[in-house]
């Protein structure tokens, strides 16, 4: 068996994906890719893009211009014909299922250099490139399907794990202060490359290299008052929702040999995943599942684990998770999204699994390099959640 090591990892920033606000609308999802995988390429000058044995590429909405898009995006990009790909859908753990196939595929010695990325457009469906989705009508015997929209598994999380408005706003209150101030402080730099052709709100171009949504100036009592966004008198409100988001990553996996060989300075490698499942009407409950699948079968407990990285989809499934898994009674959770969360940098659902583990890389080898071990985790649509461990390869 080899060891897979994480050599780099680069993203667009994460937009806004709104019609008359989104810096990147303009834009195809496609576009935003390549301009990732060129960055990617520039900086990797001691292997060829014919050299990678495959590119892996997860969405969660695997239609219109995301239709096959592992394929079409790397061809569109220009990218050599002979460069195997692959597009994974899980919904939101799409790409964290692209790293985590990619590694296996390291570890089982069948390559030795892959990238492992996602590209979600929310907007795709609004503009009219997306299909719809044919639900089989048998779900309804067996769920209450007005369950299923994404809010409202949010809402029923909140109501099932006892996690109220104000606590559902606290952790978005400080998932936006974590990423302010990781965003000021420069710490997104060398993972985001900055993708031209967007434009601001008034129409002026300019290259982007920052996340749009992150709000510095978060304000408890603005989100208090909020209305409930998905149900009359409910629990989640716009605040205490990952926002609609467009963006794209790309994780360069290497066996270690491989990187050893090309004078790779790498900090992680991949250990294990374990994807779980769980009732969709409250598919926010599910990576809580996967963390413990993962503890035990790796033999680890909370406590050996330096760093998580959970995936704020909406904060009343964020404080459950934390809650029941023994991070903390309330938010801010200690060592769970230091450089803030998914309510403040967004959720381009099916690319922030492949984010989160691009932004642990980070976050490990500059703020906590001491640390052996980070988790990163997250839910996906229906009930899908997938978690993995990295490692600090400095530490045995
Ligand atoms: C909740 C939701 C419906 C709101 O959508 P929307 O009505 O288009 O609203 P926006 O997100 O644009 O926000 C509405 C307004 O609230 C404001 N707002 C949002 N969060 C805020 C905060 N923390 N503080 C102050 N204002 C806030 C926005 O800025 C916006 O106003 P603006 O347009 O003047 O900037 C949408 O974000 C959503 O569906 N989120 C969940 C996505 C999802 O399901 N993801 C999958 C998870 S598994």
């Amino acid at each position: 068996m080899k060891e897979c090591v994480i050599v780099d990892g680069v993203r667009s920033p994460n937009f806004r994906a709104h019609a008359e606000k989104g810096w990147a609308r303009n834009l195809r999802i496609d576009e935003i890719l390549t301009q990732v995988y060129d960055g990617l390429f520039a900086r990797h000058t001691k292997f060829k893009p014919e050299d990678v044995d495959a590119v892996f590429c997860g969405s969660a909405n695997q239609s219109g211009p995301q239709a096959d898009i592992a394929r079409l995006g790397w061809l569109a990009g220009g990218y050599p014909e002979s460069v195997a790909t692959c597009s994974l859908g899980q919904q939101c753990p799409s790409a964290m299922a692209a790293v985590e196939f990619g590694a296996r595929t390291i570890i089982n010695g069948e390559a030795d250099i892959i990238i492992a990325s996602g590209a979600e457009d929310m907007l795709i469906g609004r503009r009219g490139g997306g299909g719809g989705m044919d639900m089989a009508p048998r779900l309804a015997q067996r769920y209450n399907v007005a369950d299923f929209p994404m809010g409202m598994t949010a809402e029923k999380v909140g109501t099932m794990w006892n996690v109220n408005k104000t606590d559902a706003h606290k952790m978005a209150y400080y998932s936006n202060k974590a990423a302010a101030a990781a965003q000021a402080a420069g710490k997104f730099k060398d993972e985001i490359i900055p993708i031209k052709g967007c434009v601001k709100d008034d129409g002026t171009p300019f290259v982007c290299d920052q996340d749009q949504w992150v709000r510095p100036d978060v304000s408890m009592e603005k989100m208090e008052a909020m209305q409930p966004a998905f149900k009359p008198g409910g629990l989640v409100t716009a605040a205490g929702s990952s926002p609609l988001t467009s963006g794209a990553c790309a994780a360069l996996l290497m066996s270690r040999d491989k990187a050893d060989e090309l004078g790779y300075d790498y900090h992680l490698k991949y250990v294990f995943g374990a994807m779980a499942g769980c009732d969709p009407t409250v598919m926010g409950i599910g990576p809580l599942y996967a963390a413990q699948k993962l503890l035990k079968r790796t033999g680890k407990t909370i406590k050996d684990i330096d760093v998580w990285e959970l995936n704020e989809a909406f904060g009343t499934q964020a404080v459950a998770v934390c809650r029941e898994l023994g991070l903390g009674k309330e938010p801010p959770f200690e060592n769970v999204n230091l450089w803030g969360g998914a309510l403040a940098l967004g959720h381009p659902l099916g690319e922030s699994g492949g984010r989160i583990i691009i932004t642990l890389n980070n976050i490990m080898k500059k703020d906590r390099p001491d640390a052996k071990y980070g988790v990163c985790f997250l839910c996906g649509g229906f009930g899908n959640a997938n978690a993995s461990l990295w490692q600090n390869v400095n530490k045995s």
